[in-house]
């Protein structure tokens, strides 16, 4: 597939998620959220779900929480327009038994209902790197493994590199959080930087999990 192919095949799939029915979000959302990046990124985010500001906007991550993600791109040299970001969930999730909730968490029958959208943009832009933000992401792709074991790490799935993360908006509030997502931006940034050679995967995965130079850390 060519370039020009894959970004109109996007906007296809954007256009689906605008009028998507398939679960019941999109009664009270005012936007479909389906992602946005480059269609030929090396790197696809994957966040949990639109909140209000995304909602409004029918853009992923841009309030508090993806003004943090920025910075930490900015940590691995990375824009935002450098990488294609999207969510499990493609609309706001805000009603809890017919009551406002902001920011409740995806039920699993959306998640469900939404994966068809996300396996479409994985096999689309065909990132080099999946990075998982947050618990929800993580557990899309790998049902049961939790996060506090495995975040900052990089792992080989179905012929592709998966790096999980922290959510950056768990980390607005908790200093603690927010230096473990910089240190494991850094982690992430390693990883990036030295082309894999065919033979050298799981060498440099399990480098990887064990940082040499914790000075360095503190450069984030
Ligand atoms: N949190 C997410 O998981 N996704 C967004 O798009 C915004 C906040």
């Amino acid at each position: 597939m060519t370039t020009g192919d894959v970004t109109a095949e996007l906007q296809r799939l954007a256009e689906e998620v605008q009028g998507c029915t398939r679960c019941d979000l999109y009664r009270d959302a005012s936007h479909g959220v389906p992602g946005e990046g480059p269609p030929d990124s090396n790197i696809l985010l994957v966040g949990e779900a639109p909140g209000r500001n995304e909602d409004r906007q029918g853009r992923p991550f841009v309030g508090a929480a993806g003004q943090f993600l920025e910075q930490l791109l900015a940590l691995a040299g990375l824009r935002r327009s450098d990488v294609y970001i999207t969510n499990v969930v493609k609309h706001w999730p805000n009603q809890d038994n017919g009551r406002y909730r902001e920011n409740r968490a995806p039920e699993p029958a959306e998640i469900l209902a939404c994966r068809p959208f996300l396996d479409r943009q994985i096999r689309l832009i065909d990132p080099r790197v999946i990075v998982t933000l947050g618990r929800f992401s993580l557990a899309t792709f790998f049902p049961g493994v939790r996060i506090s074991d495995v975040h900052g790490q990089v792992r080989e799935h179905d012929g592709r590199f998966f790096f999980h993360m922290y959510h950056p908006a768990a980390a607005l509030h908790q200093q603690s959080l927010r230096d473990t997502l910089m240190s494991d931006m850094r982690k992430l940034t390693e990883f990036l930087r030295e082309p894999l050679t065919e033979e050298q995967p799981e060498a440099r995965v399990q480098e990887l999990d064990n940082p040499a130079d914790p000075e360095q850390l503190t450069l984030f």
